[in-house]
């Protein structure tokens, strides 16, 4: 193998499709998925290249220096992709702890095994960061976030990313470790776990459940589909300049009701049901607390040097993502039984 590559949180929701992507197009690089398997990770979620030779996965806790340091010490890794996170704002508005102790604390872990790892040799090594547009804050109607945006977050799970995206720039301008950084905006697709908007609103059409709209319904989001964040994540890893952030997004933004409605329109014509069904099922909920009312990546940059842009519109990745999850059905229930019981009742009061 020409290189080894350590991804963080390969068997959650995006990770997954990074792992997928890397491992698939880059056989000659070894790919290790860490990962600690909360209830967001999945081994299920990798099973198609569960066998493949140059694949790997390790269970393990970012957030346990010296299995860290054991690790970067075991595998002499090349370069570091890092993803695992918790990653819900409505979870850490309830726990922000294990916000901070996973966000922040298991990315610094990161760093300084790297660090240690890799000595005063940062040749052809590379500590990718992976993080969310929400640490810029929220936006009024008008205007995007840039590369430029002053960093405002709003919700712990916004400043724990935020933090860790300080220290990861600290990391670079006071050990000179060669890092690069992106912003994306909301992520969708498959293999998201329900508790997203749209992953939870499939699966509660399909089971004849209330769609919950917080607050008016006016919220907006920037969505795009994560196939497209996995190749965007690919293209900076490889392209990307060192000490650089890298903003990535569709140029997709959405009312959450509208987006709401679309996909209760899709849900219908797949389901074979009259066209207005699903739509009855939608029901305002008490607002989530701090709502950040607006996000939108102006992603002129990356287009601009790196050359990549979205490959599909939003009608067509929505289409192949409930497609996706109406096919499967066992992966829905399998990550819906258990815990999940609970986590639906304590949120919705169900
Ligand atoms: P996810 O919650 O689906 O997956 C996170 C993964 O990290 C899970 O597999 C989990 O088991 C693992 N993990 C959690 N804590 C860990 C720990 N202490 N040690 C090792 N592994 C641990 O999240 P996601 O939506 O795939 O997001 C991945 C990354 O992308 C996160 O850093 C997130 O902040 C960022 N991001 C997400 C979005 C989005 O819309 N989902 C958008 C932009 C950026
Ligand atoms: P979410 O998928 O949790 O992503 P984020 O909070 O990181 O943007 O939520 C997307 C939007 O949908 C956000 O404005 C909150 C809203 N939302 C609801 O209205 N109802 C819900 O049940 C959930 C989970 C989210």
């Amino acid at each position: 193998m020409k290189q080894t590559v350590l991804i963080t949180g390969g068997a959650g929701f995006i990770g997954s499709h990074v792992v997928r992507l890397f491992v698939e197009k880059y056989q000659d690089i070894h790919i290790i998925n860490l990962d600690k398997l909360t209830y967001a990770g999945n081994l299920e979620n990798l099973k198609d290249i569960d066998n493949c030779a140059n694949y790997t996965f390790v269970k393990g806790d970012i957030v346990d220096r010296s299995f860290v340091e054991n690790l970067f010490e075991q595998y002499q890794f090349d370069g570091v992709i890092h993803l695992a996170a918790e990653s819900h704002v409505d979870r850490s508005i309830s726990n922000p702890l294990e916000f901070v102790e996973t966000n922040i604390i298991g990315t610094v872990n990161l760093l300084n095994a790297a660090k240690k790892s890799w000595g005063d040799d940062f040749s052809n090594k590379r500590f990718y960061h992976v993080s969310t547009d929400e640490v810029y804050g929220t936006l009024g109607a008008t205007g995007l976030f840039t590369e430029e945006t002053a960093y405002d977050p709003r919700s712990p799970y916004s400043a724990s990313k935020a933090s860790s995206d300080h220290l990861v720039r600290a990391y670079f301008h006071t050990y000179q470790l060669p890092v690069v950084i992106s912003n994306c905006s909301n992520n969708y697709g498959s293999h998201q776990f329900p508790e997203k908007l749209i992953p939870l609103c499939i699966n509660n059409i399909k089971e004849g459940k209330p769609l919950p709209i917080y607050g008016d319904g006016k919220y907006t989001r920037d969505w795009l589909w994560v196939n497209d964040h996995a190749r965007a994540i690919d293209t900076i890893y490889f392209n990307g300049v060192l000490g650089q952030t890298y903003n990535i997004g569709g140029h997709n933004e959405w009312k959450n009701i509208d987006l709401v409605h679309l996909l209760c329109d899709l849900m219908d014509i797949e389901l074979g049901k009259t066209e207005g069904t699903s739509r009855q099922l939608i029901t305002f909920v008490t607002d989530r607390q701090g709502h950040d009312r607006r996000y939108a990546i102006d992603a002129a940059k990356i287009e601009a040097v790196l050359g990549w842009k979205p490959s599909v519109t939003f009608q067509e990745g929505l289409k192949n993502t409930v497609q996706w999850y109406l096919a499967n059905h066992e992966w829905l229930k399998n990550v819906t039984s258990g815990n999940y019981q609970k986590y639906y009742q304590d949120q919705y009061n169900d």
